[in-house]
């Protein structure tokens, strides 16, 4: 066989390989799965608490079966305010690896309570310390760009001149990019500044960490930027799949009073530090499992049949960058029979 112009050559001999080790992102990949079908059965309802309840169970009782020492980083809030999955909550099977666990059972439980577009299940790894804990600091400023623009962009310039040099970056005019952004109040200067440069503007309503990856993923070229106040915890969420992906992720803390403004700066958080993607996560080596609820731009979501369910996943180690896209066809009927999960 002729090696054509787009062959690979032969890897060259490496004087230290390292043998294949464990892909964490390919066991939770179960964990998000099972959390999106027991969501899905809440697609529609009205019932924001239910959907995530269900979420938030399904998920824990597969976590459980994950052989590692977790801790709860970004969960579902203090202890005391959510039943499972609370921040500092210890899950897994208690035994090594120690890692930091990121969960979002639903990004999007409005959009699932609703039935409408892009509600996920994700949960991110990484090794034990290297996430950053949000505490009191709900919102984030969100710059989110793929490999290409990673190196060009600046939370300390202003929003047009970062267009303009994305759009460089890119090849392209500032016209032909797509930013993404959730559609809030706080946005309106954000808004016409980006319409007043060109660009075209993509408003959601909920569902900043499938815009993240979508921005970061050169793979899926419909949206370019990634922009916009968001949360935290889905920050730090999104950064380790832009970490796998190559792309960028700059950060800001935003709080949202004075009251928070305090509270963030007697514990020391430092509010005009512009974080990258690196300070949200120091690894190299993290994890990131999504399933989609809902269908959306990113995934496909639950469907349901006679026979039981089919998913839609991607899952991505920042390690080797390796992305893999996961359908998968679960027998609810015979997972019924045994599994504790109710799907
Ligand atoms: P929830 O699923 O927790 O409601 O989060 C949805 C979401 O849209 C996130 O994707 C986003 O980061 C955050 O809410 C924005 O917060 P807010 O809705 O308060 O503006």
């Amino acid at each position: 066989m002729n090696a054509g112009p787009s062959d690979p050559s032969p890897p060259r001999p490496d004087s230290n390989p390292e043998r294949p080790d464990r892909n964490l992102a390919i066991e939770i990949v179960r964990v998000t799965e099972a959390a999106a079908m027991a969501a899905a059965r809440w697609q529609g309802r009205g019932d924001k608490e239910s959907g995530d309840q269900a979420a938030v169970d399904a998920m824990r009782k597969m976590l459980d079966t994950v052989e590692m020492d977790g801790t709860v980083i970004i969960g579902e809030g203090e202890k005391d305010e959510a039943p499972m999955l609370y921040n500092g909550e210890r899950v897994g099977t208690g035994h090594p690896p120690e890692v930091d666990i990121a969960v979002d059972p639903v990004d999007g439980t409005r959009l699932l309570a609703e039935g409408r577009p892009g509600s996920l299940a994700v949960m991110a790894a990484s090794p034990a310390g290297a996430m950053f804990d949000p505490g009191p600091c709900v919102y984030m400023e969100k710059l989110v760009v793929g490999p290409e623009a990673a190196d060009v962009i600046d939370l300390d310039r202003p929003l047009q001149d970062n267009l303009r040099v994305i759009a460089e970056a890119l090849g392209r005019k500032v016209r032909e990019l797509t930013v993404m952004m959730l559609d809030r109040d706080r946005h309106e200067e954000a808004k016409r500044q980006i319409r007043e440069a060109g660009a075209r503007l993509q408003l959601i309503s909920d569902g900043d960490v499938a815009g993240a990856i979508l921005a970061a993923w050169d793979d899926r070229p419909q949206v370019d930027v990634l922009y916009g106040i968001g949360g935290t915890p889905e920050g730090v969420v999104s950064a380790c799949a832009v970490k796998a992906l190559d792309g960028q992720q700059l950060g800001r803390l935003w709080p949202r009073n004075d009251e928070e403004r305090r509270d963030a700066l007697e514990r020391d958080f430092d509010l005009d530090a512009v974080m990258t993607k690196d300070d949200l996560v120091s690894s190299e080596d993290c994890f990131i499992s999504c399933t989609g609820i809902t269908p959306g731009q990113l995934l496909r979501g639950v469907t349901f049949d006679r026979s039981g369910a089919i998913t839609d996943s991607l899952v991505m180690r920042s390690k080797s960058g390796t992305v893999r896209s996961i359908r998968a066809r679960h027998r609810t009927q015979k997972l019924r029979r045994y599994a504790s999960v109710r799907y």
